[in-house]
């Protein structure tokens, strides 16, 4: 049913919106990323965030959308390298996204209508993080701009790309099925999905299990009404396992319970649970909740560490780690850290997780059943592996190291 109403809605949205006061760019505008000498016109060239990508989830434990159709998850504009701005405009992090979309006359306010509570705060989310960065919808590229009109823009743009992306489809024509019992390869996924994208196509799981896509784009011209052209992959590749990747039935028969979720420790150990005992189940989604501690789990050395007060990464044998609280937002599905130091944020100047009395406003995060997350994403950064007592920068955006970060209950 909601994916009805998305469509028909979307379809109306696009056409419509071409009238909107964006101003119209040169039909040979230069597609972005593929330029070979500066634009200077950011109105009609997105840059620097020029790599476009439409992201969607499927999301089994707690089920999020129908069960025949993956959900948006968000537009994101990412440099043409992969690394990417957020937040990058706080005045017009809007917190009235729903109330915009529903008083727009242009914009898909349907779209928000068939979702749950959670994915409603994850759009409204998404405009401040990510739709804030995107070039041609600064205000000033509005000839006559009024206040939250771009937001429309976003949003009309996310469910036009989406809806040409029926990747529920694109599966079941490859034999690629929900199930509880089946397992898939990668590559037959993502042959499924780049036959029909044209390129290929970032695959995620979460625990072994398929969760979200990235496909990615170019534009030419503006967001709002440029030509989008299907392109490589920049940046983090797929995360899921080469083999043995499962699809979940959303809800009905046994697919819709939550897997437990267990992680192999870093050091060689049985399995661990993951699983807090304080609070709510952490499976897929749901916020933290309790004490805690965070450590590290990374593909380059078998002692992974952890985290300590500071919110830096430490490794030297025999040290403590610190103990987090978690403390669940409104929304149910983020959390905010603090530790013995002070709240923990993540740092918009450079990304770098920082926890101390100095940090006046913390940072949501979430935990997708076996990591945390931050913005979605699972993956943090160092610029070297810390070695000694080193204390490693833990950065939210791409360096040299990349790591992986679970909560054990304390
Ligand atoms: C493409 O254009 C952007 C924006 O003007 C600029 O920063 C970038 O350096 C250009 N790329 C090349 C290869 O000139
Ligand atoms: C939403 O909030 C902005 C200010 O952040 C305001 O300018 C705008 O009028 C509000 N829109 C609606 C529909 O409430």
């Amino acid at each position: 049913m909601f994916s009805r109403y998305l469509f028909v809605e979307a379809s109306l949205a696009v056409g419509a919106v071409m009238a909107a006061g964006s101003k119209s760019c040169p039909a040979d505008s230069p597609l972005s990323c593929q330029n070979s000498t500066t634009v200077a016109d950011t109105c009609c060239f997105n840059a620097p965030g020029g790599q476009i990508l439409m992201t969607q989830f499927w999301d089994t434990h707690p089920v999020t959308g129908p069960e025949d159709s993956w959900t948006m998850h968000g537009l994101w504009p990412d440099n043409c390298d992969g690394s990417f701005e957020s937040n990058c405009d706080k005045n017009r992090a809007y917190k009235n996204i729903t109330q915009i979309l529903q008083g727009s006359a242009r914009t898909p306010s349907r779209v928000l209508e068939g979702l749950p509570g959670r994915r409603r705060d994850l759009l409204e989310h998404e405009f401040g993080k990510h739709g804030t960065c995107i070039s041609t919808l600064e205000p000033t590229c509005y000839a006559d701009y009024q206040p939250t009109q771009e937001v429309g823009d976003y949003f009309t743009r996310a469910v036009g790309l989406f809806k040409d992306l029926p990747t529920h489809e694109w599966l079941a024509a490859a034999g690629i099925v929900p199930s509880t019992s089946a397992t898939y390869t990668l590559e037959a996924v993502q042959a499924a999905l780049s036959d029909k994208h044209g390129k290929p196509v970032v695959v995620n799981c979460k625990s072994g299990e398929l969760n979200e896509l990235w496909y990615q784009y170019n534009v030419q011209g503006s967001l709002q009404d440029g030509k989008f052209t299907p392109a490589d992959p920049v940046g983090k590749g797929s995360t899921c396992p080469k083999t043995g990747i499962k699809y979940l039935p959303k809800g009905g028969g046994s697919g819709g319970s939550p897997a437990p979720t267990t992680m192999t420790t870093s050091t060689g150990s049985a399995p661990t649970s993951t699983t807090a005992t304080a609070g709510p189940a952490p499976t897929g989604g749901a916020a933290l909740s309790g004490k805690g501690r965070i450590s590290v789990s990374t593909s380059g050395s078998s002692e992974g560490g952890f985290l300590i007060s500071s919110g830096t990464w430490y490794r030297q044998n025999g040290a403590t780690p610190a103990t987090y609280t978690a403390t669940p937002g409104s929304d149910g599905a983020t959390f905010t850290l603090s530790t013995s130091k002070g709240k923990c944020a993540v740092q918009e100047t450079d990304s770098s997780l920082t926890c101390g009395s100095g940090v006046s406003a913390a940072s949501a995060f979430g935990y997708d059943g076996a990591h945390l997350t931050y913005d979605g994403k699972d993956t943090f950064y160092a610029d070297k592996m810390p070695e000694g007592n080193d204390q490693g920068v833990v950065y939210a955006t791409e360096k040299a190291v990349s790591f992986q970060a679970s909560w054990t209950a304390a």
